[in-house]
């Protein structure tokens, strides 16, 4: 059978599974946060089938796409060359905020030879993240919340920060947080799903509803638009230079239906994982088919920001 009918019929099913038993992940506090990653985490899924990496890679070529994991190595270099932060020296003190279970943090430390302190919210995903990091790399990992970090002001030479934006309940403290302990003259890397500006472009009703599935199903409070999280970052009182934004949603668009055949190209992760991880996987596909639905139809873009300190 061709593999996208296959797609199909699995993201029927599984529309069912969640419409039937699925509790959604909706945020109340940073602990329904770190609650949803020590899940996700100890469950193992993501980590074999996507990597170490929990965020979308980039596409050079949307026609030929290459391999996933790759692609997301891709991003980690992309983000790092377009923000500056290759600038910096061997040595440098960079701080990953939102960690996960330190994909980016270590690519930071082999590759470029970066002193990495990765943060998380989650106990489970720190555990994970030392597990995965051999003792020679300079890079270590602290549980700690984003918005109020334990750092002193201008500690770091450069701050990165990808996919955890949506997270925060407090886009100000979070902007303002990763400003403060970053050095004047350091570089900020920031990558984020954002919603298009809501303010010159109302929802419809059917944008409302996948808006409200997107934040309930992924424990997130509420999506920036790229002006929006601009402002938060440009209002800091530790910013050093202008903000600067792009829109990278066309190279990162082809992550979501990759992210979905990954499954089908790496079924025997099932069976060693058993048969509870085939339906808790069914059960993200319609979120993620969502997401592809708002990023490819001008709902969601996929922002990056740069800066000094
Ligand atoms: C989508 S994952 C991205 C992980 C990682 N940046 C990567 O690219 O692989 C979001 C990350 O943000 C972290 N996070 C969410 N809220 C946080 C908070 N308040 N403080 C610190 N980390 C937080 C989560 O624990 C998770 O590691």
């Amino acid at each position: 059978m061709n593999q996208n009918y296959i797609i199909l019929i699995i993201s029927i099913i599984s529309f069912f599974i969640i419409l039937w038993i699925a509790k959604n992940r909706k945020f109340e506090t940073t602990g329904s946060v770190s609650d949803a990653y020590d899940t996700w985490t100890n469950d193992r899924i993501l980590e074999k089938l996507w990597g170490e990496h929990i965020h979308l890679g980039y596409y050079h070529n949307q026609k030929k796409l290459g391999d996933f994991r790759e692609a997301k190595a891709t991003f980690v270099h992309e983000l790092v060359k377009w923000s500056g932060l290759d600038k910096l020296p061997k040595g440098s003190r960079v701080l990953d905020v939102g960690c996960g279970i330190g994909g980016s943090s270590r690519i930071l430390a082999e590759d470029y030879g970066f002193n990495v302190i990765g943060i998380t919210i989650s106990a489970e995903q720190v555990k994970r993240a030392r597990e995965l990091t051999k003792s020679s790399l300079n890079c270590t990992f602290q549980q700690m919340d984003a918005m109020n970090l334990k750092f002193e002001d201008g500690e770091f030479d450069g701050i990165w920060s990808v996919e955890a934006g949506p997270h925060m309940p407090d886009k100000q403290k979070y902007a303002d947080e990763m400003l403060r302990v970053l050095r004047p003259g350091g570089y900020l890397a920031v990558a984020d799903w954002n919603s298009r500006d809501l303010t010159l472009k109302a929802p419809n009703i059917i944008e409302k509803m996948v808006l409200k599935q997107l934040l309930e199903q992924w424990a997130h409070p509420s999506f920036s638009s790229i002006n929006s999280f601009q402002k938060n970052l440009s209002n800091s009182s530790f910013v050093g230079s202008q903000v600067e934004t792009d829109d990278w949603t066309k190279e990162t668009l082809p992550s979501w239906w990759e992210s979905i055949l990954e499954g089908a190209r790496r079924p025997k992760i099932f069976l060693s994982l058993g048969l509870s991880s085939l339906f808790k996987s069914f059960r993200e596909i319609p979120t993620i088919l969502l997401m592809n639905w708002a990023f490819g139809n001008g709902l969601m873009q996929f922002g990056v920001f740069r800066c000094r300190g």
